[in-house]
């Protein structure tokens, strides 16, 4: 996320990759709040339901003061790690990567520290720089290595902030210790603070507020919520207008309530109102039935691969719920006999799994299913496919 203002935008409402500071909207006080606990030293769990926002807002505040200056700040994405080796791997090679951006001295003491490899590292000639040319394999004892790249953090020139998104990942490690040997590390640590971040809040909750689990109270949760409604039409009319097109605000906000707020959701359709207006032009609204349909059926693969992944006594849970909109006791006759579900038993059983599986969320006696376009696939497929 850098401010270069040498790349061409085109779009201003980015939907991929890296969010320049001049098309990120609004977070100030998120931002500021969140560099305020870790310069004091707190570690932070950090929740919100999908595409909220957090993984930009974490490179967001990396870009910010005094943490650009004097930090290092690592960003690691496990998302697609199954193993603690793996874990190990991901983690030594963002260190890495970063330290090398960032300083020579550093680099060449990381690679030091990494004594449990067993490969090498290799050089480049033409910057005399060492490369990361350890393999996944190469970690094979990878609590050592673990340990070590630790250790590495604790005895950095600078303070460290390590933040480890999509950190609910571990829970399904085949390895049963890692939030303990994870705790067992960070507890002694005085020269990094943590972020923790993922949009599975029933993990997250369990791992950081279940006291029979090492990471319990050890952070500070944050919860992210939508960016405000007035920040984003003060954002999304003045980059209209900055390419000469106009926007009416009360179409910015019909977007932003059919999208009930989620940031990703609200800023692809903006992205695509703003690529069907001609420049002096006025965006209208008639064009949204389209460009919904279009999200929907881009998503509707993996909508489809979601679905095949759960029962069909789970599916016709799902699909009433979706029906619902707001479900309240779906245990109850009245609900079961509207939808010809089998009995309450069979959608309490169903609807555990559809909650741990966090296809549906519940607060406050109401079912949901938190992913606003998914629910309007699902009601339009209405249980048929
Ligand atoms: N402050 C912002 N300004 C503009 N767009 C934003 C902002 N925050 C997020 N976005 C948009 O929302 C998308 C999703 O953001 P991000 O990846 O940070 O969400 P997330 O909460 O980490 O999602 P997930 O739970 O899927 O990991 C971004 O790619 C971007 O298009
Ligand atoms: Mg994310």
């Amino acid at each position: 996320m850098q401010q270069n203002q040498s790349i061409m935008i085109t779009n201003p409402f980015i939907i991929n990759g890296e969010i320049p500071t001049e098309y990120f909207c609004d977070r100030k006080k998120e931002s500021k709040n969140i560099v305020q606990m870790l310069t004091n030293g707190e570690n932070i769990c950090l929740m919100s339901p999908r595409r909220m926002g957090k993984s930009k807002l974490i490179q967001f505040c990396y870009e910010q003061e005094p943490l650009h200056s004097d930090y290092y700040c690592f960003y690691i994405d496990i998302y697609h790690t199954t193993s603690l080796r793996e874990f190990t791997y991901t983690f030594g090679r963002q260190v890495f990567n970063t330290l090398k951006s960032k300083s020579r001295k550093m680099t060449l003491w990381f690679v030091q520290a990494l004594k449990s490899l067993s490969a090498d590292f290799g050089f480049d000639p033409s910057t005399g720089m060492p490369t990361f040319s350890v393999s996944l394999g190469d970690v094979s004892r990878p609590e050592f290595t673990l340990e070590e790249i630790f250790k590495a953090l604790e005895q950095a020139d600078k303070p460290c902030i390590v933040c480890f998104d999509e950190f609910q990942q571990i829970a399904n490690y085949p390895e049963k210790n890692i939030e303990a040997l994870l705790r067992g590390h960070i507890q002694h640590l005085g020269n990094a603070n943590f972020i923790f971040s993922g949009s599975s809040r029933h993990l997250l909750t369990q791992m950081f507020h279940s006291y029979t689990h090492p990471f319990y109270n050890s952070t500070s949760t944050l919860v992210l919520g939508p960016i405000d409604l007035n920040e984003y039409i003060r954002f999304a009319t003045h980059w209209f207008n900055h390419f000469s097109k106009q926007i009416d605000a009360a179409i910015i906000r019909q977007v932003y309530q059919l999208m009930e707020s989620n940031t990703y959701y609200i800023q692809k359709t903006l992205h695509e109102l703003f690529e069907n207006t001609n420049p002096g032009g006025t965006c209208t609204i008639d064009q949204l039935p389209t460009i919904i349909d279009n999200m929907i059926e881009e998503q509707s693969t993996s909508y489809k691969q979601l679905l095949s992944m759960i029962s069909d006594r789970q599916k016709e849970v799902l699909f009433a719920i979706a029906d619902e909109g707001k479900a309240e006791k779906i245990m109850g006759a009245q609900f079961i006999r509207r939808y010809s579900l089998p009995s309450a038993s069979a959608v309490q059983s169903s609807v555990k799994k559809l909650l741990e599986a966090d296809f549906v969320t519940f607060f406050d006696g109401v079912y949901t299913i938190p992913d606003v376009l998914f629910r309007m696939y699902l009601k339009r497929i209405g249980g048929k496919e």
